[in-house]
């Protein structure tokens, strides 16, 4: 690490103490301009943070120090960045923001924007039948990981959008519970199926392409069940191999990591049921908050100030999870997509050099919807000694049209940011006894005691103006961008994600000791238990 790095370190953690020490006084929270960033689509309220300005500037000196901009810059110009997989980060090009690229790649990416538009065109048409001459009525898109959860959240948040009424189902599980819950409600001759898998290698995907197809195939003596799949892969020789029809394979590119690449074709179930003009949206939205990443100073750049604010409450504060609470329904995948997008890329012991350090990277993300978690995980948050930085998200505008409802939604939204900042201090515990509580009979004492709360628990506020493509292009990029400065500050590589082979050699090793049980070598008790025929 750089020394100038380094020492900026130490300056923010004299920040730290001293905002620490100010908290107690009740002094650190102002009504700042500084505080507040406003964005076409995103209104970003931090002021509910253990900082004041001297923090906010020497926090931001830290992102200068690291060249922030230039090495996003970098990654977008087709450098090989990811260096332990040997391969170039390019997931931004499909949105339009590239530095220094040739123009051959430009023009990739135009022919391969028209050609998910003229598949997804012809499906919605019914210019690409079934294979029994009939039109789709039904698409299921199969893959897990970058190639599901992205997509997933998106449709779900999207579904104002759709503007065909094919309907869109997905299957991730290895579990073939899921399979078997989604193909009991289709019909056989109109249900098109796409298998996504940049590798076309992950077994629990594979595993559903061929319940999809033995699905088919039990379709009388039908031949041709092909014709009801489309491959979204990297690997072609496989998808051939399979049987998907070479026309009907679209490529993601080696470039585009598993979990940066909703923007491409593994979204074209999503694309088929907004339209490529929706999507198109969505890229743009995308583009603006890269536009924003790369542009704005980092005391007024939204993706700079939540990694920023992420790093600083690990190594100060002692914080090791970030919690993520979307209020409106519709953006609830969200937590599974950000999940994804940070643990895999930076829940690393190892920085770009392949040297191994103590300091945090990769917080755990969690969460769910927030009026849903308000009933369930809020008192932990509210009262328990520990520290959780959290992102509220709500939209401006619901999905919903009822603007009453989500007054209420609101309500309860700023009510809690509010409280968990704030807290509730003993002489408000007192008045709101005397108000509700002292006819009951309870233990004064007792009751005030726990209605007291400390506060000063950080939380960002997501304002979205509403929940189109476009806003929601742009909250996804700065998760991503939030996600790759966490890396720069760690000094990892937020693009491999080698932790995960082993686990599933050895499930393919298990499953082989599984199906030869007779002369299984395994000593596993667990697995002995698992087969036991007693058990
Ligand atoms: O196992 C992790 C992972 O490799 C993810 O990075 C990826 O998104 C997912 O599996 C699915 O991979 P594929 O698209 O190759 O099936």
């Amino acid at each position: 690490m750089k020394k100038i790095f380094l020492d900026q370190l130490k300056n923010i953690k004299k920040d730290s103490l001293r905002c620490k020490k100010n908290l107690l006084k009740n002094n650190l929270f102002k009504n700042n301009n500084s505080f507040y960033i406003e964005t076409d689509y995103i209104f970003f309220d931090f002021s509910r943070n253990i900082i004041d300005l001297k923090t906010l500037n020497n926090l931001s000196n830290l992102a200068e120090k690291l060249e922030v901009k230039n090495n996003f810059k970098n990654i977008c110009s087709g450098n090989i960045i990811n260096k332990s997989e040997n391969k170039k980060t390019l997931h931004t090009a499909m949105r339009g923001t590239f530095f220094n690229l040739d123009k051959a790649i430009k023009n990739e990416v135009r022919d391969y924007k028209k050609n998910l538009r003229e598949i997804s065109d012809n499906i919605r048409s019914g210019k690409h039948k079934s294979f029994n001459g009939k039109k789709f009525t039904d698409v299921v898109s199969i893959g897990i990981g970058g190639s599901h959860f992205g997509t997933k959240m998106v449709f779900e948040a999207l579904k104002e959008y759709r503007v065909s009424k094919i309907n869109l189902h997905f299957i991730s599980n290895l579990d073939a519970t899921e399979a078997n819950e989604v193909l009991s409600n289709l019909n056989k001759d109109t249900t098109l199926f796409v298998i996504v898998s940049k590798s076309f290698k992950t077994s629990e995907t594979l595993e559903n392409a061929k319940l999809a197809k033995n699905w088919l195939k039990k379709q009388g003596n039908r031949k041709n069940v092909m014709k009801n799949f489309i491959a979204v892969t990297h690997n072609f020789e496989e998808a051939i191999r399979f049987g998907v029809d070479e026309r009907l394979i679209i490529d993601v590119w080696d470039s585009v990591g598993g979990r940066y690449s909703l923007w491409t074709g593994i979204s074209i179930g999503l694309i088929i049921s907004i339209g490529f003009k929706n999507f198109s949206k969505f890229l743009d939205g995308a583009a603006e908050g890269d536009k924003h990443f790369y542009s704005k100073k980092y005391t007024k750049n939204i993706p700079v100030i939540m990694a920023l604010l992420s790093f600083y409450y690990s190594r100060f504060f002692g914080s090791q999870s970030h919690l993520i609470l979307p209020y409106d329904y519709s953006l609830r995948l969200i937590v599974e997509h950000v999940q994804q997008v940070e643990m895999e890329s930076n829940g690393k012991s190892l920085n770009t050099d392949g040297k191994k350090f103590s300091n945090i990277s990769g917080n755990i993300v969690w969460g769910s919807n927030g009026i849903v978690l308000q009933h369930s995980i809020f008192q932990l948050l509210h009262q328990r000694n520990i520290f959780i930085p959290s992102d509220f998200i709500i939209s401006k505008n619901a999905s919903s049209r009822k603007k009453d409802n989500h007054h209420k939604v609101f309500s309860n939204f700023l009510a809690h940011i509010e409280t968990l900042n704030k807290g509730f201090s003993k002489k408000e515990a007192d008045d709101l006894y005397e108000k509700k509580y002292s006819k009951k009979g309870l233990d004064k004492e007792l009751v005030v005691k726990n209605l007291t709360l400390a506060g000063n628990r950080p939380a960002n506020a997501f304002l979205l103006k509403d929940i189109s493509p476009e806003t929601l292009g742009m909250l996804l990029s700065f998760y991503e961008h939030k996600t790759y400065v966490l890396g720069l500050l760690s000094d990892v590589n937020s693009f491999d994600q080698w932790g995960v082979e082993i686990g599933k050699i050895m499930a393919k090793d298990i499953y082989k000791d599984i199906k030869s049980s007779k002369d299984n070598k395994n000593e596993s008790v667990l697995l002995k238990k698992y087969l036991s025929k007693k058990f």
